[in-house]
């Protein structure tokens, strides 16, 4: 029998209307220090960390803990590339050394760095893409109980919309980037709003000039 799948919080680090990058794609850094070392103690709380492919070619990011203090055992670094773009040059492959990293994937014929564990899976019935599901259940059977999702936001809808998403760290930066900036949170495919999801307000903090918000999952 399938294990119970991995509880899921979604890390937000957004200006105040709710924008994760320009319309260029520049996202470095909207959030002040401060927000940013809390969101490597995140890191250093969850057992792994996932990222869309859009993120890994925007930013190239490392996703590795790194904090002050005695560094614990790195979460294992999921990419969630359906049509298997991450580059072999991506920093992610360049510190397997540094700790785990798993694709999780629709291709069947790509090579990947030795090393990486592959994911290969089903596309998802209703849209052909990687199914979030799929994804949890394939962390689950390598001893992943917690995962912090880290961005985009085409990825971070496609968990909302699944249903997937106990909790939201959000740390908001006090500045406007306006319509053409990119949606922290991709589409959800909502006509009405009854059929949001909802969240329940557990903790608001200032963190350097930002704000720092937590919610979970109404249910
Ligand atoms: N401010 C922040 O904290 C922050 C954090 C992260 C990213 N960013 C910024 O956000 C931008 C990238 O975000 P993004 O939204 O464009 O990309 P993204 O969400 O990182 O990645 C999108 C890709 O994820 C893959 N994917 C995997 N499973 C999926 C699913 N079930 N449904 C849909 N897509 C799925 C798709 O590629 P396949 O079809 O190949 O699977 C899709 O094209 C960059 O500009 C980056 O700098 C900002």
């Amino acid at each position: 029998m399938p294990g119970p799948l991995p509880f899921v919080t979604l890390k937000l680090a957004t200006s105040l209307d709710g924008r994760i990058a320009t319309s260029s794609g520049e996202s470095r850094w909207i959030t002040g220090e401060a927000a940013r070392r809390e969101g490597h103690r995140l890191r250093a709380a969850h057992d792994a960390v996932l990222v869309g492919s859009g993120t890994v070619l925007a930013d190239d990011p490392e996703l590795t803990v790194r904090l002050d203090t005695p560094t614990p055992p790195q979460p294992l670094r999921i990419i969630a590339d359906g049509r298997a773009r991450t580059p072999e040059t991506a920093r992610l492959f360049a510190t397997l050394d540094l700790g785990p990293v798993a694709v999780a994937t629709l291709d069947a014929g790509r090579r990947w760095p030795e090393g990486v564990s592959v994911w290969r899976l089903s596309p998802g019935p209703e849209d052909g893409a990687l199914p979030p599901q799929g994804v949890l259940e394939a962390a689950a059977k390598a001893g992943v109980s917690s995962v912090l999702i880290e961005g985009g936001g085409v990825l971070a809808g496609a968990f909302l919309r699944a249903g997937l998403v106990g909790r939201l760290e959000w740390f908001r930066a006090p500045i406007l980037l306006g319509a053409r900036g990119r949606p922290c949170v991709g589409d959800l495919h909502l006509d009405a709003l009854a059929d949001a999801p909802v969240f329940v307000r557990r903790e608001v903090r200032p963190i350097g000039r930002d704000l720092w918000e937590t919610y979970e999952r109404d249910v």
